[in-house]
């Protein structure tokens, strides 16, 4: 089993170090409980006017013919490594304001922190969460029955970890390669842009 703790400064706490995103899955299943306590870690995320616009499409492994549904709306090279998941979800973010009808402009991003929050409960629970893009929009709108008012927002394989052997050869060796990020300094700026922001 590989772990890939983040080369982050060591003063960020162990969950966000310790959350990543594998493609090998063992074939452990996920509990109710556990699935539960994710799914709640979720909706609990904070969220613009407090819309909560995420909803979450989930099937557990146990649940076959589920589970082969949302399955088969991935492209072949997630279907590849997704399908040893213990549960898969997607995510859908209502895009209007229930109290006003008026678009909510960050029901996406509102998505992505439900996304988030998830992952990092699973990582609490020693269990991983992997988001993907790679899959059919139209035919999971389609097929599941999402409403014109929900954008698609992403799919995620859930599991614990399984080994990167179980993997073909490239993608195990991106299964043990070492996480990389850009450099702070890139991506934070003091109130102008590219600005260097002193933080020592
Ligand atoms: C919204 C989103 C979409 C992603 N789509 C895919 C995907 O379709 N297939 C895949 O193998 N990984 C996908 N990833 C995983 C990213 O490649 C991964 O999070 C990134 O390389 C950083 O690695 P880490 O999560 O292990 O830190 C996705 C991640 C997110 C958040």
């Amino acid at each position: 089993m590989s772990t890939k703790t983040a080369s982050s400064l060591p003063t960020v706490h162990e969950l966000i170090r310790n959350r990543w995103s594998p493609r090998s899955f063992s074939e452990k299943p996920v509990s109710l409980e556990d699935l539960a306590t994710i799914l709640d870690a979720g909706r609990w995320a904070a969220s613009s006017y407090n819309e909560q616009p995420w909803r979450f499409i989930v099937a557990a492994k146990e649940n076959a013919a589920d589970f082969q549904k949302l399955l088969g709306l991935l492209v072949p090279f997630n279907q590849a490594w997704a399908k040893s998941a213990a549960a898969l979800m997607l995510i859908v973010a209502k895009k209007t304001f229930s109290h006003n009808n008026t678009p909510n402009g960050y029901a996406l991003h509102d998505a992505g922190a439900a996304l988030a929050t998830m992952a990092l409960q699973a990582t609490a629970l020693g269990l991983h969460m992997h988001g993907m893009a790679g899959f059919d929009h139209d035919r999971a709108r389609t097929e599941l029955g999402i409403p014109d008012d929900f954008a698609i927002a992403a799919f995620a394989a859930l599991g614990y970890l399984g080994s990167p052997d179980q993997l073909p050869e490239g993608a195990r060796q991106q299964e043990i390669a070492p996480r990389t990020r850009k450099p702070l300094a890139e991506l934070a700026f003091a109130a102008a842009w590219q600005a260097p922001l002193p933080l020592s």
